[in-house]
């Protein structure tokens, strides 16, 4: 069965200092309860090594925000997936729009990024999502079935590994949520689209997140529809309270 998440992206936000002290107050936040779904922080690099040891493993997960799309070698400044997995850390977002745009991340590279991540023990938290105007020209449907090539090239067995997330570029840090509904239909759209690739089954268990100002007031509301499967949060996961409020939306 498909698992409640979530999850925390931190983007290039917090000191090594500030993100210890996040870290610790999420984990305390959860000390005295059994969340009602999976718990997922992904935070920069540099941060990984102090997190792991920090947060309860049973209740936490930590993960990466990215990888490198090659095994290792002359690649200065890059982060391999092999590197990121020694930290502890379990998870790995890519494909962010946020790095699709800016960095010019492929469908190409992306599937290397994803063979790589699965190949060292992480799982994919795999984003994909249209900008404004492919929704006003009614192309969303159109560009997030060309981004999800970079999954749907894997076995059933390792797809079976990866958490999706559906960010809609327009909702991402503007304070513009998707309506429930908008969400849910292009959730439920995803997952057409695993069933015709793969089958019923396999779609069935694939997490779907959604992500793009999600917070405390709406979490719950996005997430009571049965094609929606928890969140990945940008802003609201820098604030302990609101990340917590967040998780909370599962009670
Ligand atoms: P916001 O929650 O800040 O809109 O960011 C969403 C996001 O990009 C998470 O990956």
């Amino acid at each position: 069965m498909r698992k409640n998440i979530v999850a925390g992206n931190w983007k290039m936000n917090k000191t090594l200092q500030e993100g210890i002290a996040l870290a610790k107050e999420v984990n305390e936040l959860l000390a005295g309860e059994q969340p009602a779904c999976d718990v997922i922080i992904c935070t920069p690099f540099i941060h990984l090594a102090s997190v792991v040891p920090l947060v309860d493993p049973t209740k936490i997960g930590v993960g990466a925000e990215n990888c490198a799309d090659k095994e290792s070698g002359a690649y200065t400044g890059e982060v391999s997936a092999a590197m990121v997995a020694s930290t502890g850390a379990k998870y790995v977002i890519l494909g962010h729009s946020e790095r699709r745009a800016y960095y010019h991340e492929t469908v190409d590279m992306l599937t290397e990024k994803v063979k790589l991540a699965l190949a060292n023990g992480l799982t994919p938290i795999f984003c994909v999502g249209e900008v404004l105007q492919e929704r006003e020209a009614g192309k969303q449907n159109e560009v997030v079935a060309t981004q999800l090539a970079s999954v749907l090239a894997l076995s059933p067995a390792d797809f079976s590994k990866v958490i999706l997330a559906y960010e809609p570029v327009w909702a991402i840090g503007t304070g513009k949520t998707a309506t429930p509904q908008q969400a849910q239909e292009m959730h439920a759209f995803i997952r057409g689209v695993i069933a015709g690739y793969y089958d019923e089954d396999v779609a069935d268990n694939c997490s779907i997140l959604y992500g793009g100002s999600c917070k405390p007031s709406n979490a719950r509301e996005l997430f009571a529809n049965p094609d929606v499967d928890g969140g990945l949060i940008g802003g609201a996961a820098l604030k302990a309270a609101d990340f917590k409020g967040i998780i909370d939306a599962f009670k």
